[in-house]
């Protein structure tokens, strides 16, 4: 045998996509998440700046939506290191789980990374091939519902597979939420909100809550990303902040500009949505719009929690508790969904909404 000769492990454990600079973040979230199933797992893998993250142990892993950091939660199968340079895809058809007998699809992905990205050229080219193997196998083409087949490459010298089940992991290859920036918006926070709301609303939900006639307060607002987010779906919006707008949300007869301090400002009358994207300490932020829902001047807020450098876990789920202990202490049901987006930065986004009927989930 020589070096080079590829060795096949059969793996267990999970395999989480995450921001670059976030695994620490990402790998101790999910292990408290595997403490609390009472799931035997230790962190094999959280090299800073990687983009990724592995959990090695025996346990189903949790849906991804529940998990602030992780872009993606999959359950890896086998390992291949080394890969070989020439023939890699027999060793990959090699490392294929026996079940399920049928994948529903396989997605070829590797790291969020500028080394990640180098991986593309040849992610492109050997997909078609994984695929037809697959296809002649009979192990690709089952329904929507069947696991899908992962094949990520950590780096070039590593293949790892991993499946997912559809309803449980992220819609998205690589975890990654892509949308086009809009050539007439104001900055590229606009695409941040777009992400928030087709991260934590459903179609039918976006249908119902954000539509013409609408009104809004966008606490933070310049340049006005958000609000044009928000004009865009037909809602009026007071745009709250003492620095200028800019483009078309500047002079949009729907928009309200106030220049006083988001902290201080409630609307007259209640409106249907806060946002905000005012950068404050994250407990403040939080404070600030569990207030807002308590006291009835809106019904939904999306909002940003800036992280601090240290200790960003700690501070998240202070805030957050800051936010369930005022919500709770007022007797107001609430949704509230935590998502770092991929256009988010050393920040998380939030969603809390006004619940109608007795359910009160953290995801
Ligand atoms: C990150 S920018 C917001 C970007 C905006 N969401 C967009 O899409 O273009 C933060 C904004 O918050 C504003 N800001 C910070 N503290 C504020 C306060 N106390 N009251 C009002 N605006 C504030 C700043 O002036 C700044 O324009």
């Amino acid at each position: 045998m020589t070096v080079s000769d590829p060795i096949v492990r059969p793996a267990s454990g999970w395999v989480l996509y995450c921001r670059p600079g976030f695994e620490r973040d990402c790998a101790q979230e999910a292990y408290q998440r595997a403490l609390t199933q009472g799931a035997d797992l230790h962190i094999a893998e959280a090299q800073e700046n990687s983009g990724y993250v592995r959990l090695s142990g025996q346990a189903r892993p949790p849906h991804w939506g529940s998990l602030v950091f992780a872009r993606q939660v999959l359950s890896l199968v086998a390992m291949i290191d080394p890969l070989p340079d020439r023939d890699r895809l027999t060793p990959i058809l090699d490392a294929l789980p026996a079940h399920p007998a049928v994948f529903s699809d396989v997605w070829l992905e590797m790291p969020d990374t500028n080394d990640g990205k180098e991986l593309s050229a040849f992610t492109r080219r050997f997909a078609p091939l994984l695929t037809d193997a697959l296809v002649e196998r009979r192990r690709l083409g089952g329904r929507d519902e069947l696991p899908r087949l992962h094949v990520f490459f950590p780096d070039k010298r590593r293949a790892w597979l991993a499946v997912a089940d559809p309803t449980q992991s992220a819609p998205w290859p690589m975890g990654i939420l892509r949308l086009r920036m809009p050539p007439d918006a104001p900055s590229r926070s606009a695409l941040k909100l777009a992400e928030a709301f087709d991260m934590f609303l459903s179609a039918e939900d976006q249908q119902r809550y954000l539509h013409d006639g609408l009104r809004a307060v966008d606490l933070g607002a310049a340049p006005g990303g958000w609000t044009w987010q928000l004009l865009r779906r037909g809602l009026r919006v007071m745009a709250v902040d003492n620095g200028p707008l800019k483009g078309i949300v500047a002079e949009h007869p729907w928009v309200n500009h106030l220049r006083t301090d988001g902290f201080r400002f409630r609307p007259d009358r209640p409106v249907d949505w806060v946002v905000c994207d005012m950068v404050e300490k994250p407990s403040r932020v939080a404070t600030l719009m569990a207030n807002w829902l308590v006291g009835e001047h809106a019904r939904h807020a999306m909002f940003n929690l800036k992280l601090p450098m240290k200790k960003r876990l700690e501070a998240l789920e202070s805030a957050l508790n800051d936010i369930e202990s005022i919500m709770q202490a007022n007797g107001v049901r609430y949704r509230l969904s935590v998502k770092q987006l991929y256009h988010d930065r050393e920040e998380v986004t939030v969603y809390l909404g006004r619940e109608a009927n007795p359910r009160r989930t953290r995801r």
